[in-house]
Formats: C-alpha cells, structure tokens, sequence
C-alpha cells in the first residue's frame, strides 16, 4: 500500500478532497493511506509559532526549520520513504510522467508551503523533490498538494473502475485525447462522426489516432520539439 504523509500549517483546508468520489474510493480498499500532519504540533514553543522574520529584513514570514525536521524525523523512524516533496512554485512542473513514476515508487511525503516559502536550509537538505504545479503563485502548497494526490493516486492499479481508462488519458503517451461523443446521435444540427457509429474497430482507432494528432498539434505543438 502507497502511504502519502502531508505536512501542511492549515491541514484543515486539504482535507476535503481526499473525501471525494475516486481518491475516498481507493482509501476505503486500502490501496492508499493518507495522514495529514498538523506543523503546529512540531513547534518548539508555547505559541506553537511555525514561522519568523526572514534574516536580513524584507516582508513575509518565513517556515522555521525546526518544526519541519521534526515532524519529518518522526515520519521516518516508522517507516522508509522514497521521496519528500516540497510543493513551491519555483520548482519543475508536474506532468503525467512524474505522476506515472510517483504512483509506481512507494511512500511520499509532501510539504505544503506557506508564507513566503521554507527556511532554505529545508530545501537543501530535508527536501528529495520540488514540484510546482504551474507558473502561477497560490497562497499555500495544500491546493498543489491536493492536485498532485490526485494524480498519482487514480494511476495506481486498481483504483480505477476500468484499469485501461487511466492508459487512455490525455498525456499518457504523449497526446492529448481525441474527442468523445455519446448519446444523442444527433442533437439539433450536431451530429455525432459517422465513422464512430461504424462499428469498424480498425476505422475508429484510425480516427482517434488522427484526432489526437491533430488537438496536440493544435495545443501543445511543443510535444513534437
Ligand atoms: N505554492 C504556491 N503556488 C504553488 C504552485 N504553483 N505550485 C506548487 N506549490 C505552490
């Protein structure tokens, strides 16, 4: 079973949805476990204080390093993990590689960000990973967090009603999918392409081929760089 230990200051706010439709599914058949760590708890001092100033002056606080190691000291000593992630917008993109590969590999954690990021002192040596989920800032790495669950946990077999589904999925190899249709055949003057009504599996698996091609060309033309 793939183990995903969040730390986050507000683990309120993730919550939700991993209550959801396919991740609550595959919680309930122990394909996966989620734990969502309070940072809080980790504070050293009364105040339960996670953040400071940042040396040298300038706005926004910054995540101290002690809380971190210490909730993550005590994630490993139960247990091996293969990566720990930071959720920062400064870091490499998520794609469906990197989910591919996180949904094969075993246990995560994931650091949520806050303020105006971690202590980097994290970064350099508590931290295996850095994700962003695109170039654009959020207030806290719980959303990101969230988006990247998601992605790893419906590849992981089983999880999924239909296991080819996930191998169909836009980006999957490469592409983005073709176009889907279903009923009515015709609505107003719209009408579903012939060729899919054909029932000529060879035909049909030509058009998706060609539609595909077409969309990525259209919308990612740098697949082909
Ligand atoms: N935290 C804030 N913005 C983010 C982003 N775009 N990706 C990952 N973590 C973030």
């Amino acid at each position: 079973m793939l183990r995903i230990d969040i730390i986050s200051v507000l683990p309120k706010l993730i919550e939700s949805p991993f209550n959801g439709s396919i991740i609550k599914r595959a919680i309930e058949k122990k394909i996966v476990e989620i734990h969502f760590h309070d940072l809080k708890d980790y504070a050293s001092n009364k105040r339960k204080q996670v953040d400071d100033y940042q040396f040298g002056g300038g706005p926004g606080m910054v995540m101290m390093i002690e809380p971190i190691n210490k909730c993550i000291d005590s994630l490993k000593k139960n247990r091996d993990y293969r990566e720990i992630i930071y959720m920062t917008p400064d870091a490499e993109i998520l794609n469906q590689k990197i989910a591919n590969k996180l949904s094969i590999e075993g246990n995560l954690i994931i650091l949520c960000g806050h303020y105006k990021g971690v202590d980097q002192r994290v970064r350099d040596k508590l931290i295996t990973m850095e994700i962003s989920i695109g170039d654009y800032v959020l207030s806290g790495g719980e959303l990101p967090a969230a988006v990247l669950c998601d992605s790893i946990i419906r590849l992981i077999p089983g999880v999924l009603g239909n296991e080819t589904s996930a191998l169909s999925d836009s980006f999957q190899d490469g592409m983005i999918a073709p176009p889907v249709y279903t009923r009515p055949a015709n609505f107003g003057n719209m009408n579903v392409p012939e060729v899919l009504l054909s029932g000529n599996k060879a035909k049909i698996e030509n058009w998706r081929e060609e539609k595909a091609l077409e969309r990525t060309k259209k919308i990612r033309p740098n697949f082909f760089n």
